[in-house]
């Protein structure tokens, strides 16, 4: 696939939304989900007409109705009724978005649409599959590098993704990719030491770490012949400041096992991704303003996803390259 250009973005998992309205925020903009007898909606979270978040009130009669004057607003936006207005309600209305829902989780995709939603490299029958919710103070660049970086995690991580000892690897890393994707391939690195890999890897082959618009930071583990692991993130700028994502952690079925397995994983992929948040923040708030990072020849996937976010074409497209680096 060389075009993965997409602009659905995941913003809530399909269980947190029930009969109450939910708010999600993208890219500084406010979006409220809800649900009526005709499916599923998205609108702008903000009344017209005082601009009080319309996700304060309920839903009635297939219609989001406002907390503050009770405009009512249906599925597709529009206006349906004022209270205490006797003329004929006049058209008004909120900006609707596209929405769709798929494998638990709620995507929307607000102003012009593109591709599909990303499900993962893992999903559907055969494949269990567990969701953690996290929120770290960062930006989406930073957040989706940290991911997708294989030199933090001897650092960051010892113990728990890398053994304790400083041995490493020689390891042959392919960067390639197209239209709103890039991805690194690392070849020849043994199974990793650390209690998650033991746990719940088998024999690992080779690692690929991708990125996709227009938030997704993924990781596949591959044994003999078949994709052990993976984590698919779904990332989201809320604000300025934040970065909330749904990291889905999935794996084959293997007549059950894979349950054990996942319930495993789950604390410890929550601990992982503490000390992700720990680091992060930390970095936020020691970056001064305006200050720019040294990159380097380690530092693969860094400039692709930069120019994936600007809606441009990254220079890894039209010359893919290699590197050894020891991990
Ligand atoms: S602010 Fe929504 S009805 Fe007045
Ligand atoms: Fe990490």
């Amino acid at each position: 696939m060389t075009d993965r250009r997409s602009t659905w973005c995941a913003v809530a998992l399909s269980r947190k939304v029930g009969a109450k309205p939910h708010r999600v925020l993208l890219g500084g903009q406010p979006f409220v989900l809800f649900r009526s007898g005709d499916g599923l909606h998205c609108l702008t979270d903000r009344c017209p007409h005082r601009f009080a978040p319309l996700s304060l009130g309920r839903v009635i009669d297939g219609a989001i109705e406002c907390p503050y004057h009770g405009w009512r607003f249906d599925g597709g936006g529009h206006c349906r009724s004022m209270p205490g207005l006797l003329e004929q309600t006049p058209n008004i209305a909120v900006p609707a978005h596209a929405v769709r829902e798929q494998n638990g989780l709620i995507y929307i995709s607000p102003g012009r649409r593109r591709g599909e939603p990303y499900a993962g490299v893992l999903s559907g029958p055969g494949v269990v599959s567990r969701v953690v919710e996290n929120r770290v103070r960062s930006t989406l660049l930073d957040v989706a590098e940290n991911i997708l970086d294989a030199t933090h995690t001897h650092f960051t991580h010892g113990g728990l993704l890398r053994g304790l000892s400083s041995r490493r690897w020689k390891v042959r890393v392919s960067v390639t990719g197209g239209d709103g994707w890039v991805e690194a391939r690392y070849e020849g690195e043994p199974r990793q030491e650390g209690l998650i890999s033991r746990l719940l890897e088998g024999e690992r082959s080779i690692s690929v770490g991708r990125f996709i618009a227009p938030g997704i930071a993924e990781l596949e583990f591959w044994g003999r012949d078949r994709i052990n692991l993976s984590t698919t993130f779904h990332l989201r700028q809320e604000d300025d400041d934040h970065v909330r994502g749904f990291g889905v952690l999935a794996g084959p079925l293997q007549g059950g096992f894979g349950y054990i397995k996942a319930l495993l994983f789950r604390p410890l992929f929550t601990i992982a991704l503490r000390q992700d948040q720990r680091i992060l923040n930390a970095a936020r708030d020691n970056k001064p303003p305006g200050a720019l990072p040294v990159l380097n020849r380690l530092d693969v996937l860094r400039s692709g996803i930069e120019a994936i976010l600007r809606g441009e074409r990254p220079p890894v497209a039209d010359a893919p390259f290699e590197i050894t680096m020891e991990l």
